[in-house]
């Protein structure tokens, strides 16, 4: 059993009334994950979604020559792992803790069984795949559109949220992995914007000094 509120506040399953979000609260459990733990592989058959409570999730696929391009980071209050409840195709990628984090468990039966009950709620649902698709037809659009550069100065301007300094959550492989490009090229262009006075970097730290630049950059 966990706490029904974590469940509550995630769009999945908001529109269930709370006597059906307890319901399947209490087929789910905590897990806790220790850095670069895999919750799930790609492919892999599926049984479970998943709520962050605390830390940092990647989702990524795999190259065949081992290569990650990192699809979406899940923070608290995130959920992930309901694709495959819809399609029962396995899962679309991998999930990889990138910090000791923890993570609710809930068994696909329990939330099939409230939906059932209750089609309606299926709106929501809805909305969350449709969010991923708009998400990922504006990364797709990015690539085509944007330059390298462009693309590094919008994930980091993304990862910075409101802040003007923040730590990046992720290694520079792993940004280069989100950008969609090499390492080498990633560090170029952040090298730039560290040479042009738009920003300042030492390990993973970093503090924007000129947003309105960086912003420009990312269009
Ligand atoms: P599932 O396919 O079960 O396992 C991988 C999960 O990653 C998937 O469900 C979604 O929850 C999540 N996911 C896959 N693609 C995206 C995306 N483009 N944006 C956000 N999350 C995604």
């Amino acid at each position: 059993m966990v706490d029904p509120s974590v469940l509550a506040g995630t769009r999945l399953f908001s529109a269930l009334p709370p006597d059906a979000v307890a319901e399947v609260a209490g087929h789910a459990v905590e897990r806790h994950l220790g850095r670069n733990d895999v919750l799930f592989r790609e492919g892999e058959t599926a049984a479970d979604i998943y709520v962050v409570t605390s830390g940092r999730i990647a989702i990524a696929n795999r190259s065949p020559d081992g290569r990650e391009s990192l699809v979406a980071l899940m923070g608290p209050g995130d959920l992930f792992g309901e694709m495959s409840m819809f399609d029962e195709q396995g899962r679309s990628a991998d999930a990889r803790a990138l910090e000791p984090s923890t993570v609710v468990v809930v068994p696909f039966g329990p939330v099939r069984r409230a939906v059932d009950a209750r089609p309606e709620t299926l709106w929501s649902m809805v909305a969350l795949l449709v969010e991923r698709l708009r998400a990922a037809d504006e990364a797709l659009a990015d690539t085509v559109f944007l330059d390298v550069p462009g693309r590094t100065a919008k994930r980091l301007l993304e990862l910075a949220g409101e802040a003007d300094e923040f730590q990046l959550p992720i290694t520079q492989e792993e940004l280069a992995g989100m950008v969609g490009a090499s390492r080498e090229r990633v560090n170029k262009a952040i090298s730039q914007f560290v040479r042009l006075g738009w920003l300042t970097q030492t390990d993973r730290r970093y503090t924007i000094v000129d947003r309105i630049q960086l912003t420009r950059r990312a269009r």
